[in-house]
């Protein structure tokens, strides 16, 4: 009998993530499991999506973004990330940055190709190498401070390297790349001809004085660098799905190929109110990091509390943790467990990995919650008794 799915689709799972969701509905439990806020997005990026579809932005945009928004996208790269560019050549308004990655990779890599990807990385990597045919070449981030190895980085680059990806402020780890870090990386780059595909979309969540540094701001790469970004997590807006990918004109010529075929384009009100969400004063920005930094502080602390292992983030809205030192290594029988008898869904560390008993003692928690909500997870752990004998 024919095999009906392709050999594709069978070498890569649900997403985890997403289906701790839908476990964690199943119990009624607290959602620490996908990364989306349970407060409510800012009121004049909601009036301005009304206003947008009572004046009739209901057709389809521009396939590649609404003017508006483009326009808005290359005024705040310019001044965020230092970055000038042409909001007519150089800008691909996608579904989310979930679709921004995957049409820039389709977009650039032939099958066979290599591309690089730090790990622990987040889920969606994984199936998008696999869906543009590349062959994926891991190199880890090392704890406690998710570092890379300069050697590792180095030999992971050769004539078949088409791309790596880099997640910066990253999760599931938290960690920053230093400007150092980012410029090493470059200079890998240039000398193998290697685009750099980046991942931006917690830019604006940094702690503790952490910098954000685009890859695109170094010298030289400007051209070789997809910048990928969305209004998911800087505006509270994950269900909108609007999200751009910066390149230069002959990577987003293809880039917009891509992006054509598998969606058409983006809601076209949600992007006319996403040019809203650009737009909003600077101290919005002061005051997302501030808020943030709060829960971290606050969850961190009740996680430590409890007898996690916590590897505190400078960056992003998620807290790595581990629970090795428990006598746990199977990491997804414990957030079964936890959600199931505990009431707190995670996502268990071993769906950050390609080689899952890497993350296997790991569990990653996420903030993006109401305190009241912190609040009750935290009640809910300090009542769960750790398990004994799940490995
Ligand atoms: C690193 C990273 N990239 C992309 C996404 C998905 O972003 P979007 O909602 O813009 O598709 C997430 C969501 O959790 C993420 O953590």
């Amino acid at each position: 009998m024919i095999q009906p799915c392709s050999e594709r689709a069978m070498r890569f799972t649900e997403s985890v993530i997403r289906e701790m969701t839908r476990v964690c509905l199943k119990h009624q439990g607290v959602n620490l499991a996908q990364g989306f806020p349970d407060f409510p997005a800012p009121a004049e990026i909601k009036e301005a999506a009304i206003r947008a579809i009572q004046g009739n932005f209901n057709q389809y945009a521009i396939t590649w973004g609404a003017p508006v928004l483009r326009q808005a996208i290359a005024e705040k790269f310019a001044w965020y990330n230092g970055v000038a560019v042409d909001p007519e050549t150089e800008i691909t308004v996608c579904c989310g940055s979930t679709e921004s990655m995957i049409a820039s990779l389709m977009a650039i890599v032939n099958p066979g190709e290599e591309v690089i990807v730090f790990e622990p990385f987040y889920e969606n990597y994984g199936p998008d190498t696999i869906l543009c045919g590349s062959h994926p070449v891991f190199v880890t981030l090392h704890e406690p401070d998710w570092h890379f190895d300069e050697h590792e980085l180095t030999r992971a680059f050769n004539n078949q390297t088409k791309a790596i990806v880099i997640n910066t402020p990253n999760n599931p780890t938290g960690k920053v790349f230093s400007r150092e870090e980012l410029q090493f990386i470059a200079d890998l780059c240039l000398k193998w001809g290697v685009v750099a595909v980046t991942d931006e979309i917690y830019e604006h969540i940094l702690f503790d004085g952490a910098e954000h540094t685009s890859l695109a701001s170094l010298p030289g790469m400007r051209n070789q660098t997809i910048t990928i970004n969305s209004i998911s997590k800087t505006y509270s807006l994950t269900g909108w799905r609007v999200g751009w990918a910066i390149a230069s004109p002959r990577l987003t010529a293809s880039i917009r190929k891509v992006h054509d075929f598998l969606t058409v384009g983006a809601p076209h009100p949600l992007q006319e109110a996403a040019a809203a969400a650009l737009r909003m004063g600077r101290s919005y920005y002061n005051t997302l990091a501030r808020e943030y930094q709060e829960k971290r502080d606050y969850f961190a602390g009740v996680l430590q509390d409890v007898g996690f292992r916590v590897y505190s983030p400078r960056g992003a809205y998620y807290i790595m943790t581990d629970v090795g030192h428990l006598g746990v290594s199977d990491g997804t029988a414990f957030s079964l467990d936890l959600v199931e008898r505990g009431g707190v869904a995670t996502v268990p560390g071993s769906s950050f990995y390609n080689t899952p008993s890497s993350g296997a003692s790991k569990v990653r928690f996420c903030f993006p919650k109401k305190m009241d909500t912190l609040k009750k997870a935290a009640e809910k752990l300090k009542k769960f008794k750790m398990p004994k004998g799940l490995h």
